[in-house]
């Protein structure tokens, strides 16, 4: 079925009966939006909510080895929603990278992160490696399953059938804040809009810098959906590195 016959049809019906072809991947359904009318739903897959089978608890890790940091972010299911961990070293702030993301006095500066699609090459991945077209799968847009369509969503055509690019005048806002109300509003990897930057403390060095935190999102994707995708780490929205995200087996 084409995209706009699937939401002729979704329209159609009622909200929260519905999930999509793709799994949902909010692991707390909210009012079922337009958004999860995704291209390859087919009518025969409607089924209600009670009947998708409860999964087991995953844990996905991305380990950031790179001679630029050392660390992890770790997504880990709970029972209460999604467990991000975040434990970032990073070796010399004096690089030159991190000078369009550091606050005035220094003390601190602020990573952008994001879930892209796709894997850099051998897993980990620095600047122009980290770009769209790199690696194997290659490395797309922001992770958007659920057609939240940010400017660099990797639903490029599904969102324009949707009329949400901005060219269509489709304003894409999310922030933490709003992610609490509605977190259809966010792109499923933008952990940025989702959570905020990862504040990077610089030490009393000044050399190092360092961040080390978990977040629980109560409406976070399933851990097993983030497997063999990637974090993306940008300062001011050039990408520094890339990280392959796996599972974690126990
Ligand atoms: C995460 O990174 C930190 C810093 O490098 C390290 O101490 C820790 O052992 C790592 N955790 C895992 C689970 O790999
Ligand atoms: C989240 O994960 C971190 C790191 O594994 C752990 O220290 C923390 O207790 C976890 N938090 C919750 C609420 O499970
Ligand atoms: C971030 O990037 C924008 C556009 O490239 C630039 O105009 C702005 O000055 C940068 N911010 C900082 C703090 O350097
Ligand atoms: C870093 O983030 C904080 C909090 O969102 C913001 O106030 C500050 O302007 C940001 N700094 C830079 C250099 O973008
Ligand atoms: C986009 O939404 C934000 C927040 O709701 C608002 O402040 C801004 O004016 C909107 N921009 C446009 C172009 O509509
Ligand atoms: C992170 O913080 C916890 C306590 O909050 C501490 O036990 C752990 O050693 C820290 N990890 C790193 C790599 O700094």
């Amino acid at each position: 079925m084409k995209l706009q016959s699937a939401l002729v049809f979704l329209t159609a019906l009622s909200g929260p009966a519905l999930v999509c072809a793709r799994q949902d991947p909010f692991a707390s359904p909210s009012p079922s939006p337009v958004a999860i009318a995704i291209a390859d739903i087919a009518v025969s897959t409607i089924v209600p909510q009670a009947t998708v089978p409860e999964q087991p608890d995953q844990t996905a890790r991305a380990n950031l080895d790179n001679g630029l940091a050392v660390g992890n972010i770790t997504f880990q299911d709970t029972r209460d929603g999604l467990n991000v961990s975040v434990v970032i070293n990073i070796v010399d702030i004096n690089s030159g990278l991190y000078e369009e993301c550091m606050n005035p006095d220094r003390r601190s500066f602020n990573l952008t992160w994001a879930v892209h699609n796709g894997r850099p090459a051998g897993g980990e991945g620095m600047d122009m490696a980290c770009e769209d077209g790199q690696g194997t799968p290659r490395i797309e847009g922001v992770y958007d399953e659920t057609l939240a369509c940010g400017p660099g969503t990797a639903e490029q055509a599904n969102c324009e059938a949707l009329k949400r690019t901005a060219d269509q005048g489709y304003n894409y806002t999310c922030d933490p804040e709003l992610y609490e109300s509605d977190p259809y509003a966010c792109e499923v990897g933008d952990l940025n809009g989702r959570y905020g930057a990862i504040k990077m403390g610089v030490n009393v060095e000044g050399i190092t810098a360092s961040a080390n935190y978990s977040i629980t999102d109560l409406r976070g994707p399933r851990a097993n959906l983030l497997f063999d995708r990637s974090v993306v780490f940008s300062c001011n929205q050039t990408r520094i590195y890339c990280e392959a995200i796996d599972e974690v087996r126990t």
